[in-house]
């Protein structure tokens, strides 16, 4: 028996002939329509159940989320806004769902907060469904690009002992205490030496590995899990997210921005193109919402135009010390003042100075660059004015930065006096340093947030919303 896909069925060029599928029920009505979902498509198929030749029995086990079974023929559709249903010949319960007990009760429209905490059953919604099939085309969209433009996928380690960020911001690697634990002498677990001998901790960025494997293979792309401890609960933050981060021998820091925006344009495009239905249901969902706030809170674009206008408009490239001067001199609202004043040079910005950039200034994706060397991490390649860095952060509407990045100080001698100045022992970054004496060259990178980055396709406003099990501060149930 070939079973086929809710999705084949609905885009099938003719109808008339007998077809087996299978899913879950969405909603059944008037013991006769049932809508049933397969994961495939955000449509359910219709499908016509005779009910009258149906035990009653049989009718009440159609409840929602159930799993079932249903043969019949495949006809034109009158009136569901679908071009086909199904005329049920038989169908049958693969698995019976309680409607007392089942907790996403689809016509009380739960809440995103409540869908949350059922972070196992929220996929099965329209909204979670359509987010997380986006979210895996644009991980296809990552991998074709990079393979289209000759990179090749490196797979940074999770357990490691460098800071790349230097943030102090690592969860540590502890063993259980066996018996053969490392202890104190007052027989405590001596966690500084759990990882057989030796401290180490859960990635915060694949940068330094992939440095290593850039001044060899040329152009490398990682992607995957990385992790910080910085307890922030915003709808930004996750303590695991994932990165992509791209590494490339001899590209300086303007060819570093013309990757980035390449790739962005690239993977949203992609996503346009192949996640239409799924992004089409996003965008009303948001209209939906919308027609709830008052007027001056609606955005002035829908998802679908917000996608193309990015996709249509080169990002503005400015200088961190062109951006504080736009800063110093506007009135960013009212009361004319930021809440965290932005008077001295060398300041890191703040979200709101970063979103009054983006969306009021500028009114587009904006590239910043040359940040004082002071606020950014120690790899970063000084500027010739011995006090800025070729570092580039990607700043976007609605979600802040999405990329960071920057061109890498290749001088030995330079580097290892950046790290005496902050501290960083010499001996653990050894292997980092080699790079350095080795037929070292000019290259650089950057690290997208890959949620950051189905945030904006999605236009979702919470992180915890396009990853499928949030790691948060308060929330790792699952
Ligand atoms: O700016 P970050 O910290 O840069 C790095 O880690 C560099 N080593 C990257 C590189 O040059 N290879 O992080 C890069 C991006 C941010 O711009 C943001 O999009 C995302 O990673 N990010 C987070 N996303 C979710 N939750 C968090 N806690 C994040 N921290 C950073
Ligand atoms: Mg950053």
């Amino acid at each position: 028996m070939k079973y086929s896909k809710i999705k084949e069925l609905l885009n099938s060029d003719k109808a008339g002939f007998d077809v087996v599928t299978r899913g879950w029920v969405r909603t059944f009505r008037n013991k006769q329509f049932l809508a049933l979902n397969d994961g495939s498509t955000i449509h359910n198929i219709q499908c016509v159940i005779d009910f009258e030749n149906t035990p009653e029995e049989q009718l009440k086990r159609i409840t929602t989320s159930a799993a079932i079974q249903v043969e019949g023929t495949l006809v034109e559709s009158q009136g569901s806004g679908q071009k086909f249903e199904i005329q049920v010949k038989k169908f049958e319960i693969l698995g019976d769902s309680d409607a007392e007990k089942y907790p996403i009760q689809l016509r009380n429209r739960p809440s995103l907060e409540f869908l949350r905490e059922n972070a196992h059953l929220r996929v099965r919604t329209n909204t979670f469904s359509a987010v997380m099939r986006v979210r895996s085309i644009l991980a296809y969209a990552v991998h074709k690009y990079f393979n289209e433009k000759g990179f090749f996928y490196f797979n940074a380690p999770i357990i490691t002992g460098s800071d790349a960020e230097g943030a102090g911001e690592m969860f540590r690697v502890t063993a259980l205490p066996f018996d053969n634990t490392p202890r104190t002498e007052e027989g405590a677990v001596n966690y500084r030496e759990d990882f057989f001998g030796r401290e180490t901790n859960l990635t915060v960025s694949g940068q330094l590995e992939a440095e290593t494997y850039a001044m060899a293979l040329g152009q490398v792309y990682t992607f995957g899990p990385t992790f910080r401890a910085e307890n922030s609960n915003t709808s930004r933050h996750l303590a695991e997210f994932w990165m992509i981060e791209p590494e490339v021998a001899f590209n300086d820091l303007n060819d570093n921005m013309d990757l980035a925006e390449d790739f962005i344009r690239y993977v949203v495009k992609y996503a346009t193109e192949h996640c239409a239905d799924d992004l089409k249901f996003l965008e009303q969902r948001l209209l939906d919402e919308e027609k709830n706030k008052p007027q001056a809170e609606r955005s002035e674009m829908a998802l679908l135009e917000k996608l193309n206008f990015v996709l249509e408009n080169n990002f503005k490239r400015v200088s961190y010390t062109e951006a504080i001067d736009i800063l110093r001199n506007c009135k960013p609202n009212k009361n004319k003042k930021f809440q965290y004043s932005i008077d001295e040079w060398g300041a890191d910005l703040q979200s709101e100075h970063e979103r009054y950039l983006v969306e009021k200034h500028f009114k587009c994706p904006v590239i910043l660059f040359d940040y004082p060397a002071k606020i950014k991490a120690f790899y970063m390649r000084l500027n010739e004015d011995g006090k800025t860095v070729r570092a580039m952060d990607i700043l976007f509407p609605g979600i802040g930065e999405i990329v960071g990045g920057s061109q890498r100080e290749e001088r030995y001698d330079v580097l290892v006096q950046k790290m005496k100045e902050l501290n960083i022992p010499e001996e653990d970054l050894w292997w980092y340093l080699d790079t350095r004496k080795f037929g070292t060259a000019i290259h650089s990178g950057f690290g997208l947030g890959f949620e950051r980055l189905v945030l904006f396709v999605t236009g979702m406003t919470n992180i915890r919303d396009v990853i499928p099990f949030p790691r948060t501060p308060q929330s790792a149930e699952f």
